[in-house]
């Protein structure tokens, strides 16, 4: 192979070397996120957190795998921090607070849908290698199924931590009557987490998920009737451009509107759909409002989401894309292009915004 023709001055060898350091560290983090689902899928993780320090055979055992294998996943496991080996003992354990994070579904700080979302993103690698050439898109649905678990399991967790605790309070007035008995639709509701953590926090009121995956839409049903809230969420498969419904109190967009290829009608169709007095919350990824603020690790998170899922649905749904790190700005332009008048940002954490519409 001939050498690069570059016109670039002669490398600083401190600085590449540094560099080089900095990329094995992303070798093993990309390869270890394929073993971290697989801990995740197989138990592994979660019978450690119910053991004290165990031998690789004893892991094999209690989890019916292979002790071969689990040998050198726990390697990778202790080479990358996930978990601590006892050299004289010869054993290893999760920290508990690896264990509240990788074995802990119920937990707020749960990561383990991260590393099923990842997986299965990386799965989509030659489809958008093409869809850089041809400018085409990729369709949510199009995509491996344990993306939309992975999503799911992801986003979950946020929801747990914040949706009740901090967003919903932070609306003008809505607690007050999601308390009292209001009508609410979760619109690209997904597998409907958060449907169905607001609804077992307000049991006087509807819920009405809407998403345009049809098989997102039956797993969202059943999630419904094993919480036993089946009798106030109805989900439905519909277009966030005209889903049913009106004189709604509360219309709220997790982690989708991004993805849609006609966002601004989406909001078109949630401000006509409310109640007088009704507000819109969205939800949407932290990012800046330069480019250059998305220069960090959440960034590089979202805008690899971007590439990989986002922007490709949108795209196929007939975009333009708004972007996984669109600035509050792009998104107060399209909700106000959709009628509504005022637009906020209600709150927000390190990984999400929290936006409030009102017409
Ligand atoms: C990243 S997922 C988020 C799912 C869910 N809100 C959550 O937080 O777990 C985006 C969702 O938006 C849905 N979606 C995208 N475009 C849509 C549209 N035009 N109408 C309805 N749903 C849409 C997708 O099918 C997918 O379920």
């Amino acid at each position: 192979m001939d050498t690069l023709q570059t016109t670039q001055p002669p490398p600083d060898e401190a600085k590449l070397m540094a560099f080089l350091g900095r990329v094995v560290g992303d070798f093993g983090a990309a390869m270890s996120a394929a073993l971290a689902h697989i801990g995740d899928k197989l138990g592994l993780y979660r019978a450690m957190a119910q053991a004290g320090p165990l031998t690789s055979a004893e892991l094999a055992q209690r989890t019916g795998t292979a002790e071969r294998y689990v040998r050198e996943w726990l390697i990778n496991q202790a080479a990358g921090g996930y978990i601590e080996y006892d050299p004289a003992a010869g054993r290893y354990h999760l920290p508990p607070e690896q264990a509240v994070a990788l074995a802990d579904e119920a937990s707020p700080f749960f990561v383990g849908g991260g590393f099923q979302l990842v997986t299965a993103l990386a799965k989509a690698e030659p489809r958008i290698t093409e869809a850089f050439r041809t400018g085409e898109g990729m369709c949510w649905g199009e995509h491996d199924p344990e993306l939309f678990e992975g999503t799911e399991r992801f986003f979950r967790s946020s929801y747990l931590a914040h949706l009740v605790s901090d967003w919903i309070p932070a609306l003008d007035g809505v607690e007050t009557k999601l308390t009292a008995g209001a009508k609410v639709a979760d619109v690209g509701c997904g597998h409907g987490a958060s449907t169905i953590i607001m609804a077992r926090a307000y049991p006087h009121s509807r819920f009405f998920g809407f998403d345009n995956h049809a098989p997102s839409i039956e797993r969202a049903r059943r999630a419904a009737a094993e919480a036993g809230v089946a009798d106030r969420v109805t989900f439905e498969v519909a277009q966030a451009t005209e889903f049913p419904g009106s004189d709604y109190d509360l219309i709220a967009f997790f982690d989708c509107l991004h993805d849609m290829g006609d966002p601004t009608g989406a909001a078109r169709r949630a401000c006509g759909a409310l109640a007088p007095g009704g507000t819109a919350m969205i939800v949407e990824p932290m990012a800046g409002e330069r480019t250059e603020e998305n220069f960090n690790p959440v960034g590089r998170v979202y805008s690899a989401a971007s590439v990989l899922c986002c922007t490709p649905n949108a795209i196929c749904a007939g975009g333009p894309a708004l972007g996984t790190v669109a600035s509050d700005q792009a998104l107060r332009d399209v909700v106000l292009a959709g009628g509504f008048t005022r637009f906020r940002r209600a709150t927000q954490t390190p990984f999400n915004r929290v936006f409030e519409a009102r017409a």
